[in-house]
């Protein structure tokens, strides 16, 4: 018989992992969040995917379940959250350790636990091992790599790295991984594994930084920073990134700090990327505010309405999202003044947040663009055409005001 897996929190890595195993394997999704597991056994699964309402139903009709308890299982894989401490930028293990506890309480003797948490290298021999001295498992560390909003494309097709103490966990873990996944699989050392997800968060935050640093610098010429890097990227071995308003997600804008958490003394390019990165919403607020007391938008006092709460398009994921630290950064004038929209957000997350994008349109006079999504492309014409100023923050329109 298959072995059975237990796949631990069931978010944007958990889920799909556990739906796209189940075509080979017996698999028990768990996740401490009642509401979740509810929606799961009754049809639903919790946020906008692309391809996951087929592979979820697919996987419905072969026998996948879903528990709010830990399972007794062969294989454990944990997709649990992994946040930063603020003060001391390390790893908060918390969830991490919390699932460990809960694991070997029911795990059989030899079971394999596999991490895919993104963690700060050292985590597992600091947190993890010291758990299980007085239990046999086999420890296994499995960066996830995918970009949500494909995730099951990603998962399918993106090359991936296993560490783990023995050859022969990294085989059978490997081989687990095979049953969908169609790229290289990569086996190494635990600690290698954890550092080596680690530094290409941090590789592309550094990028953006370069790249938000150069808005900075064009913008104070008055040169178009999106023509500059086009130009300097037709070099053969330069890749200037675009700039944007700020960074965020539960990767990019995260996962650096945790080098930074491990070593502040070595890591000052890193600091600063983050830092500059982080300046980056209310640089593009301040920007517009310039523009529009310089009469750019008319007279008057002018109500702005931001668009897009996401930290990227077409996902509905706000976490550390650039509009979100912009709002916590506005002061409380600035908060009651602004009216905020987001197509795919329909919680209230901030005040003044409007549902209805008509609604939105008829309450303001300047339009602040944070996310592209699909929606306000379809939509810009209808902009236009009421005579309100747009303001992009991603060069994505052509004829918007530039911040
Ligand atoms: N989202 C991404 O694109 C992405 C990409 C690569 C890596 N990662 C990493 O994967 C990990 C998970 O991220 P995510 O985006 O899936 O998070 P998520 O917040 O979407 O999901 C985590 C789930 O774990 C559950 N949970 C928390 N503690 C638990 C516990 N003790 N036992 C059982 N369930 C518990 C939560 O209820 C939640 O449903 C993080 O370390 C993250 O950095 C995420």
């Amino acid at each position: 018989m298959n072995k059975l897996i237990n796949v631990i929190g069931l978010g944007y890595v958990g889920l799909p992992t556990a739906l796209l195993l189940s075509e080979n394997y017996r698999v028990i999704g768990t996740d401490k969040d009642e509401q979740v597991v509810q929606r799961l056994r009754s049809g639903k699964h919790s946020f906008h995917e692309a391809e996951l309402q087929v592979v979820y139903e697919q996987s419905l009709a072969r026998g996948i379940t879903f528990a709010n308890e830990y399972q007794k299982a062969d294989i454990y894989i944990v997709a649990v959250p992994t946040p930063f401490l603020v003060k001391s930028k390390k790893v908060d293990p918390k969830y991490l350790v919390d699932a460990m506890n809960e694991i070997k309480a029911v795990c059989p003797n030899d079971a394999i636990i596999v991490i895919e948490s993104t963690i700060a290298p050292g985590t597992i021999d600091s947190y993890v091992r010291p758990l299980f001295v007085d239990k046999q498992v086999k420890l296994c560390h499995a960066p996830e790599r995918v970009l949500p909003g494909n995730i099951i494309q990603e998962l399918t097709n993106n090359s991936r790295t296993i560490g783990a103490d023995e050859a022969a966990v990294s085989e059978e873990i490997k081989q687990m991984y095979q049953s969908f996944c169609k790229e290289d699989i990569i086996c190494t050392d635990i600690c290698t594994a954890e550092i080596s997800k680690v530094i290409e968060n941090t590789y592309r935050d550094i990028n953006i930084a370069y790249a938000n640093e150069l808005k900075k610098i064009c913008t104070n010429m008055g040169l178009d920073t999106y023509e500059v890097i086009r130009i300097a990227n037709y070099h053969p071995r330069v890749n200037v990134l675009n700039p944007g308003p700020g960074v965020g997600g539960h990767c990019i804008s995260v996962d650096p700090w945790f080098l930074v958490g491990e070593d502040s003394e070595n890591t000052p390019l890193i600091q600063q990327a983050r830092n500059i990165n982080d300046s980056m919403p209310s640089y593009v607020w301040g920007k517009m505010k310039q523009a529009i007391e310089a009469g750019e938008s008319g007279h008057g006092k002018k109500v702005v309405g931001l668009y897009g709460l996401t930290y990227k398009p077409n996902v509905d994921d706000i976490r550390e999202s650039p509009a979100l630290q912009l709002y916590k950064q506005l002061n409380p004038e600035e908060k009651s003044e602004t009216y905020f929209f987001d197509p795919l957000v329909s919680t209230k997350v901030v005040e003044n947040q409007l549902t209805d994008f008509n609604q939105f349109l008829d309450s303001i006079d300047v339009l602040l663009i944070f996310v592209p999504h699909d929606h306000i492309k379809q939509k810009y014409d209808e902009v236009v055409k009421k005579k309100i100023k747009i303001f992009d923050t991603n060069k994505t329109f052509e004829q918007a005001a530039q911040v």
